[in-house]
């Protein structure tokens, strides 16, 4: 017989051939004589028949759900419309299971196929398990072809991978949500942002990009905030902010496109979020002041209750219901300079905004943040002084401001928020393996 390690290598060239496959009982259902199993193994699923005399054996009358099995059999061919997973099935004539395969019992419990008023800590806490189930598998094997199309798209662009330091001593996006550690008898930090390294890449390597963890210690409970996440940032030199935002719609465009080629993953999208349709281009552009006037007028007030008013931080429950009511991505662009970082370039006419954007999107609202950078060094070392920044420990981040600066800007994109909004999940805690936010660093 053939060995078929993998149910994905399948293809309809299996047909009528024996075959030896390796999987997990995903589901079963025991008739009379006559024992239908679906295996699955992490590339698709198979659905296996077992007849009298094998269904009668101890080994199946017995057989429990999440148990690893190795059968052997002829693969048929099954007429469309029959449920079976890519149109087969295999007729088992032999089988073994190990003792150790076999799985304890209760496994629905564990799976997806949890009851509704499981405890979402329990399930939580379980997540070595409920990763099997069918929506958190899905989500994760498209969360592979997705970071793969971002590196795939950026080798398009000549954009170059670097890889930066995760700990650090600078801070990048305020010093409220540092997570700090001891570094042999210094204070150091998990990184916020890979920009300031990315930034410093640009007079060597040209544009460069990285796809990194990023940490931020928020002290609350959101749908889309982590405390570990993953973080796609690009840097990108001698452009303008339009360029910018050009080159940030392409990116998302193309990472799509890339993402739907692969006919797997696009099979997963199209089960997890059946109205998901490719964002028309160009995206909608707004400024912050018109977005604060928007809100007004929807009557949509601020975190204190109130009407929003210039230089309000745009909360998270408010940015969603706009971008839910717009529902289409928009670029938020041009915020007041006090609400924002302090590396990000003044707008040449209003010195009081600054050439920023937030990517928003529905159902997630913010998914990207950029900007283009002060390249400066007496206007760096200004914003330094207005937020409070000690510069010494920068002198290498200032220095590029000293050596041969030039025009530059990029962006951050939260991929477990872009796989939210990709996947249609309710929360980021959804789209990564195991989620570390408030209070939870296990399992
Ligand atoms: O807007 P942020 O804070 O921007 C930066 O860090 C820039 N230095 C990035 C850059 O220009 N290179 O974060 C960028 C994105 C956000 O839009 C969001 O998608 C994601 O990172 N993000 C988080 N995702 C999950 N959990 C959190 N706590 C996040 N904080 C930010
Ligand atoms: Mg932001």
């Amino acid at each position: 017989s053939i060995q078929l390690r993998k149910f994905g290598d399948s293809s309809d060239t299996n047909r009528g051939t024996r075959v030896r496959v390796f999987g997990r009982v995903h589901r079963e259902r025991k008739q009379k004589d006559i024992i239908f199993i679906t295996l699955r193994d992490g590339y698709g699923q198979l659905q296996c028949i077992i007849n009298a005399p094998l269904s009668k054996t101890y080994d199946m009358l017995t057989l429990t759900r999440e148990t690893s099995i190795e059968v052997l059999g002829e693969m048929c061919e099954v007429p469309k419309g029959n449920n079976a997973p890519d149109d087969r099935e295999l007729q088992v004539d032999f089988f073994k299971i190990e003792p150790e395969w076999k799985a304890a019992g209760g496994e629905d419990a564990i799976t997806n196929r949890v009851s509704a008023d499981t405890e979402h800590a329990t399930l939580l806490n379980l997540r070595h398990l409920t990763l099997r189930g069918d929506t958190a598998s899905s989500v994760m094997l498209v969360r592979d072809t997705v970071e793969f199309a971002f590196n795939q798209v950026y080798r398009e662009l000549k954009i170059r991978k670097v890889s930066p330091p995760a700990m650090v001593q600078t801070q990048v996006e305020g010093g409220a949500t540092l997570f700090k550690f001891d570094y042999y008898g210094e204070p150091a930090f998990l990184t916020q942002s890979s920009q300031l390294y990315l930034e410093t890449c640009l007079p060597s390597m040209g544009d460069v990009y990285c796809i990194e963890k990023s940490f931020r210690a928020e002290k609350s409970l959101t749908r889309r905030h982590l405390s570990e996440y993953t973080h796609v940032e690009a840097e990108l030199d001698f452009i303008t902010f339009d360029d910018l935002l050009e080159h940030l719609e392409h990116v998302m465009c193309r990472v799509l496109e890339v993402t739907l080629a692969d006919a797997d993953t696009a099979a997963h999208i199209k089960k997890l979020n059946p109205d998901f349709k490719m964002p028309e281009r160009p995206f909608m552009r707004m400024r912050y002041s018109d977005a604060i006037q928007w809100l007004i007028e929807h009557d949509i007030p601020n975190e204190d209750g109130e009407p929003h008013k210039i230089g309000d931080d745009i909360a998270e429950a408010a940015e969603r219901k706009m971008t839910d009511i717009i529902n289409r991505p928009i670029f938020l662009t041009h915020f007041p300079v006090e609400i924002k970082a302090f590396y990000m370039m003044k707008d040449k006419e209003d010195k009081t905004i600054t050439e920023s954007v937030d990517c928003l999107m529905p159902g997630v609202g913010e998914i990207v943040g950029g900007s283009m950078r002060i390249y400066d060094l007496k206007e760096l070392s200004e914003a330094f002084i207005r937020e409070e920044i000690d510069p010494t420990e920068y002198y290498w981040y200032t220095d590029q401001r000293k050596y041969g600066s030039s025009p530059h800007g990029g962006y951050g994109l939260g991929l477990e928020r872009f796989l939210a909004w990709l996947c249609n999940q309710h929360t980021v805690r959804d789209t990564c393996l195991y989620p570390r936010y408030f209070k939870r660093c296990k399992p």
